[in-house]
């Protein structure tokens, strides 16, 4: 006997079998046992509780790939230097930008930061979101890392959600290392990701590859550190210039290259055979006044599959709503509602290395899902994105009465 029966529904499935049109879904033990057409149910009593939508649209959980929902404070007053003229390069070198919520968030307790990213998860699951990545990254000392992956963590216990963890330990040099790149660079190599892994903390590492951050040899080095204890690896790639980064990202294996406002011709065309995922950033792009757009029709052409994420964070992307992240995609980027939609749940579990246990509706695969009042999943926005209600795992959390 399955637990829930999802009826009389609509649904985009996200894989092969596409929209079907009369849907049925059955769960069993919080994973997919059935979808498909209400008219090849099992007949009889199947299950203990039956849903009838209505009509309803069921899509599969949001998957949010890149976040950095852990942090203290705002950069509410960069708005201002921006609108004066500064640089998001400009404000970071004059000791603002990065390093303004690493001082917040090292002076704030573990309590404190899993409070204000449990508020912030919470937004997001009201948008149907079901999995998120976090970043650590405004640390830049071991006790912080730390302290924000543990943080992290505890986001997954107060809030029905799949948590990814990924260490940043290079996403700045502190200011304990002024004039010593190449020591903490040996730190994160040889103090962070050992620590980080042997605690289990993250299954990935990330580095932000840019002028103003880290070299693409800094990088490696960082790299090969992770592989060697097991970890994955993804990168902050070609945001601000083209440093190589999806080239780079490709020849890692890595799981995905983000940003990527400065991706080259042949780091489309690296990542393609890597099969590495553009993770595309619309809201920091946005927000940050960019003009540069990433090489969106390249990346189709050359069939590299694309994930959209908030990149939720207090200086670039200070927002963490799947629904506006959609319509930025759209509007900004030019992506399709249906591309827009697949960059929000297959490409972004695919992101995450999930893609066999979420982001899409398929038997087997965890029952990670949303319904929503919506004439059309096309049309999803802040303003008509309706959620019914949320499943995760089996767990309903929502009004399905
Ligand atoms: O993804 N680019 C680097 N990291 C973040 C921004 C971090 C910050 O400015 O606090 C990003 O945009
Ligand atoms: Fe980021």
């Amino acid at each position: 006997m399955w637990d829930i029966l999802l009826t009389d529904c609509r649904t985009a499935t996200m894989d092969s079998t596409g929209v079907i049109g009369d849907a049925a879904i059955g769960i069993a033990a919080g994973r997919i046992v059935f979808v498909g057409s209400r008219a090849d149910l099992p007949s009889g009593d199947i299950a203990r509780a039956v849903h009838r939508l209505g009509g309803a649209w069921v899509l599969p959980g949001f998957v949010d790939c890149h976040t950095h929902l852990v942090y203290a404070g705002n950069r509410d007053r960069e708005r201002q230097m921006r609108a004066g003229g500064m640089s998001y390069e400009d404000i970071a070198r004059a000791g603002g930008g990065i390093m303004s919520t690493v001082r917040e968030t090292r002076a704030a307790d573990e309590d404190t930061l899993a409070d204000v990213a449990v508020e912030r998860a919470r937004a997001m699951a009201r948008e149907g979101v079901t999995t998120i990545e976090i970043k650590s990254g405004y640390g830049l000392n071991l006790d912080c890392e730390l302290k924000m992956l543990r943080a992290a963590a505890r986001v997954g216990d107060r809030v029905p959600m799949r948590i990814c963890r990924t260490l940043l330990g290079a996403h700045a040099v502190p200011p304990e290392f002024a004039g010593n790149r190449d020591g903490y660079v040996r730190f994160v190599c040889e103090g962070m990701i050992p620590a980080v892994a042997r605690e289990q903390l993250a299954e990935a590492v990330d580095v932000f590859c840019e002028a103003i951050a880290f070299m693409p040899e800094e990088t490696e080095r960082i790299f090969s550190a992770a592989k060697a204890h097991g970890l994955k690896v993804k990168l902050h790639a070609d945001q601000r210039s083209d440093m190589g980064g999806g080239a780079l990202a490709a020849r890692h294996c890595a799981l995905s290259a983000d940003h990527l406002e400065h991706l080259s011709e042949a780091g489309v065309a690296a990542m393609a055979e890597a099969g590495t995922v553009a993770v595309l950033l619309p809201y920091a792009y946005h927000h940050l006044g960019d003009t540069h757009l990433p090489p969106i029709e390249a990346l189709r052409r050359a069939r590299v599959p694309v994930a959209i994420a908030t990149d939720c964070n207090p200086g670039t992307s200070p927002m963490h709503s799947p629904l506006l992240l959609k319509e930025v995609a759209e509007g900004v980027f030019g992506l399709t509602p249906h591309e827009a939609l697949a960059g929000m749940t297959i490409n972004a579990a695919r992101a995450l290395g999930l893609e066999a246990e979420t982001g899409s509706l398929r038997v087997g695969k965890s029952a990670d899902l949303a319904v929503w009042d919506v004439a059309d999943p096309a049309v999803l926005a802040p303003k008509n994105g309706h959620l019914i209600s949320r499943v995760f795992r089996g767990r309903m959390d929502g009004d399905l009465s």
